[in-house]
């Protein structure tokens, strides 16, 4: 296996659910907890803009109903980063971040090359332009880490997005997100150049970790918010563990 430049512990969406996911303030309370790598969501604007945000439809995490009207589309894609920057993605989850905007890559790129942190982008595309996602995100990518001595880490469930990044910027870092294990989940990881499997916690076992460290690959787990899962992942000599537990897990273990 190569060197692994990536710390064990990885804050989800940010700092899990203890401020609002995929947000500068998530960030902030993370690294507060002492969590250097941060995974978040990404996906385009309409007008290709790379931002956070888990869902396809905006209204869970923002006020587009209120700001757009709800004869407006929700699928936040379908918007341009200029309008998409002016909406709260704060209030929804408590009145202390209220007025706290969506970040777009860039910004977030910022906070973590300035702040030494460590990143790993789930490219999440809007259904319909998964390939295109993948390219634009891993070119911006290589754009604002082009000084920096530790790229970010993509990953993806959509293969189509992870062969879209591939091709664009074969040099940057990738993983392949499964949920299940389909019949052909590690070659199609290394069909696709991926330097880890990023695996739901549960699909770890002796058997996938032996394969999957034999083929050359790191193992990370999402998303790790009990003790006793977390045990288990460091006794299997797991790589990386995703968690919203930012507030239990110590990232130094
Ligand atoms: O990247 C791991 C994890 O974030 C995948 O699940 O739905 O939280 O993006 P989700
Ligand atoms: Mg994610």
């Amino acid at each position: 296996m190569t060197i692994w430049p990536y710390p064990r512990w990885i804050a989800h969406r940010g700092a899990g659910k203890l401020a609002p996911e995929n947000t500068l303030a998530a960030f902030r309370l993370g690294a507060r907890y002492g969590y250097r790598m941060f995974e978040c969501d990404v996906k385009l604007s309409s007008d290709g803009v790379p931002f956070l945000m888990h869902d396809t439809l905006l209204a869970r995490t923002t006020n587009s109903r209120r700001h757009l009207g709800t004869a407006a589309s929700d699928i936040g894609g379908e918007h341009p980063w200029g309008l998409l920057a002016q909406l709260d993605a704060g209030s929804w989850h408590s009145r202390a971040f209220a007025g706290e905007p969506l970040p777009s890559l860039e910004n977030i790129a910022r906070y973590c090359l300035r702040n030494g942190h460590f990143l790993n982008i789930e490219i999440k595309p809007t259904p319909g332009v998964e390939r295109p996602t993948g390219e634009v995100v891993a070119q911006h990518a290589q754009r604002l880490w082009r000084d920096a001595s530790t790229p970010p880490l993509l990953s993806s469930f959509s293969v189509d997005a992870l062969r879209g990044a591939q091709a664009a910027v074969p040099q940057l870092p990738r993983g392949l997100l499964l949920d299940t294990l389909r019949p052909d989940w590690l070659e199609s990881a290394l069909e696709l150049g991926c330097v880890a499997v990023v695996c739901n916690h549960a699909l770890w076992d002796p058997s996938t970790v032996t394969q999957t460290h034999n083929a050359g690959l790191r193992a990370l787990s999402y998303t790790v918010n009990d003790e006793w899962a977390a045990q288990r992942l460091l006794a299997l000599g797991t790589d990386g563990i995703i968690t919203d537990r930012v507030d239990l897990f110590a990232p130094q273990t």
